[in-house]
């Protein structure tokens, strides 16, 4: 697609023609996975805009969101917490109780995470794990090298990636949280679709890598090549390496 604004569009209108078409009721909840990051936050103002104007309502919506920093408080403006509230939760009728976030927080992180795999679970699995990618390939925060069969668990992050996220803590390494709760790669692919947003050309080599070689580990999104239903939702800039 031509830039970010018309993938942000294209993804917002993707998920609420899945919504509808499924249309939820109770006891019938739609079950989405949801990311944080730069890339989706326009896809999240169109649902909003979709949610205003009468079109779309979260009343039965189910979300689980892939990952969480370890040891940041909730109201931190850089825990994932607080941008899915922020960015999207409090703007329309979601309940509470169904936006599930990893608690990075918990005094068990070990349960805490099998606790999340398991409300996955319960709700039946999740039809459609929406995902970023990192300019080095990772997928939520399977960092290159994650095991493609990973379930939600406590990663200790790459450098790589303290140093793309400092930005977010002043600039300054030594306050971004060194870990984080993480659903695997094996819980999106478990999802019944997965549609990944890329954009910007600092992206295009990890889209190359994703798509043109084989699935490798170090390059953890590339284990999509093997998922009967995924898509990969890019802009002109990320497709600059492709052959
Ligand atoms: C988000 C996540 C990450 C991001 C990725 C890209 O929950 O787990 O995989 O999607 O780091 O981030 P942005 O969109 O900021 O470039």
């Amino acid at each position: 697609l031509e830039d970010a604004g018309v993938v942000a569009d294209w993804a917002a209108r993707f998920v609420l023609q899945r919504i509808t078409e499924f249309a939820p009721g109770p006891g019938r909840h739609f079950v989405l996975g949801l990311p944080t990051g730069g890339t989706p936050l326009g896809m999240y103002r169109r649902l909003i805009d979709f949610y205003k104007e009468g079109r779309l309502s979260f009343k039965y919506v189910t979300t689980f969101n892939m990952d969480e920093y370890v040891g940041l408080p909730r109201d931190h403006p850089e825990s994932y917490h607080y941008y899915m509230w922020n960015e999207f939760f409090k703007h329309v009728d979601i309940e509470p109780g169904n936006a599930h976030v990893l608690d990075g927080n918990a005094a068990d992180l070990v349960a805490e995470c099998r606790r999340f795999e398991d409300l996955i679970a319960q709700a039946g699995g999740v039809h459609l794990f929406i995902g970023g990618i990192g300019p080095d390939g990772h997928i939520a925060f399977n960092e290159p090298g994650s095991s493609l069969v990973s379930r939600t668990r406590v990663k200790t992050l790459a450098y790589d990636t303290l140093e793309a996220n400092k930005r977010f803590f002043g600039h300054d390494i030594s306050k971004v949280p060194r870990q984080a709760l993480t659903v695997g790669v094996g819980t999106v692919m478990d999802a019944k679709e997965v549609m990944i947003l890329i954009t910007g050309v600092h992206k295009a080599l990890a889209l190359s890598r994703a798509v043109e070689e084989g699935v490798n580990h170090m390059w953890t999104v590339s284990a999509f090549q093997q998922h009967p239903q995924a898509l990969f939702i890019c802009d002109e800039d990320a497709t600059l390496e492709l052959r």
